[in-house]
């Protein structure tokens, strides 16, 4: 193929950021995935939803995290651990109905700095939010791990909105079935009842409590699983009939290697599957920790495994790290990719989809 001189000249005075090769450095671009790449919304700013969880609500995805920013640094109080920190200031939503353009909706639960006894109030910590939508009650209900400064109040906080969008009104925070609880996530069954996993007894065992039917309150009816075995970072979600399970171990903002676990009732037993992910940094979940799993809409077989890559010393720069999930015979597989696009998945039978034979 021939190029004429002006192409030529105007290709080369092409400011870098529109060439071609310089696409490839957004953790989203031209419909492709990119894990541990930078993550812009709309508007080009850095996508701030850490620790998060996604909710899919009348056709548009929700995006849920903590929002990170401000100076990170180390209190005198967990040193000891590495527990570097940044102030609370609150929890960011973004919505997208593709999966990869993501509108920032802003805070939609806010840090209290008025009041420092407040569970919200910056010196103290507010991690992992996760949202479900109550059909009863027609409420947004999120639940997220609240604690102090030096993580020893341990308790799980929850608030509602009317709307995915916010604002949530904060109701207050528990110590549930009388023990402590750090890292935690919520799973909503097909029957309409939900459960939050999290870590208890000092990160030595996980609980899975039922809540109320209100999704306000623990039931009183929960479980004690994967004793002893140290786990943070839950994540349950449903496939096939059965519940399947993802942790970290414990090792602070440093990554270690994932653990799954499938069983055929919530309450278990759980059968431990060992670590899910392949290829290059497997063995460190690939540099991540993670924090959810959902199923795409419109495709078969179709989950996504959310993880944060942390930062652990400039704490807003952690990023994301999304992979496809992949049913195999004996579990489930997150195989690392530089990048992927959601066709990756096939088409949920009987859809016809563009480009394809139907
Ligand atoms: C991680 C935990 C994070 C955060 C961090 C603090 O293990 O999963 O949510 O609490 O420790 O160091």
């Amino acid at each position: 193929m021939r190029t004429t001189p002006a192409i030529l000249v105007s290709w080369l005075l092409m400011p870098l950021t529109l060439l071609p090769a310089a696409e490839g450095k957004s953790a989203q671009s031209a419909g492709s995935i990119r894990p541990g790449e930078v993550w812009l919304d709309t508007t080009g700013r850095p996508i701030n939803a850490h620790g998060g969880g996604m909710l899919f609500h009348e056709g548009v995805y929700y995006w849920y995290g903590e929002n990170k920013e401000g100076r990170t640094w180390l209190p005198e109080s967990t040193r000891a651990w590495d527990g570097y920190r940044v102030d609370v200031t609150g929890v960011r939503c973004y919505s997208s109905k593709d999966l990869l353009n993501w509108k920032d909706e802003g805070l939609v639960l806010k840090a209290v700095p008025e009041d420092p006894n407040h569970d919200l109030h910056p010196a103290k910590v507010c991690e992992r939010p996760k949202v479900v939508f109550n059909p009863r009650t027609k409420k947004f209900v999120m639940w997220m791990h609240i604690d102090s400064e030096d993580y020893k109040s341990a308790r799980a906080g929850v608030a509602t909105a009317d709307r995915p969008t916010g604002p949530f009104l904060y109701l207050g925070s528990v110590r549930p079935e009388g023990q402590d609880s750090r890292d935690q996530t919520l799973f909503q069954d097909d029957d309409g009842k939900a459960y939050r996993i999290y870590s208890s007894e000092n990160n030595d065992t996980t609980y899975i409590s039922l809540l109320t039917d209100d999704y306000l309150r623990h039931s009183g009816t929960f479980a004690r699983v994967f004793v002893k075995r140290r786990m943070e970072a839950q994540v349950v979600f449903k496939h096939a009939g059965r519940y399947w399970f993802l942790a970290s171990g414990c090792t602070g903002w440093d990554p270690n290697p994932a653990r799954s676990a499938v069983a055929d009732s919530i309450w278990g037993p759980w059968t431990e599957l060992g670590n899910p992910c392949r290829g290059p940094g497997a063995e460190g979940t690939f540099g991540g920790q993670s924090t959810f799993v959902f199923p795409v809409a419109g495709r078969t077989e179709a989950f996504i495994f959310m993880a944060d890559r942390w930062n652990k010393t400039n704490l807003p720069d952690s990023r994301y790290l999304w992979l496809p999930l992949r049913f195999t015979e004996k579990g489930f597989e997150v195989t690392w990719q530089e990048a992927w696009r959601l066709d990756y998945f096939p088409p949920r039978t009987g859809q016809r989809v563009r480009g394809r034979a139907g």
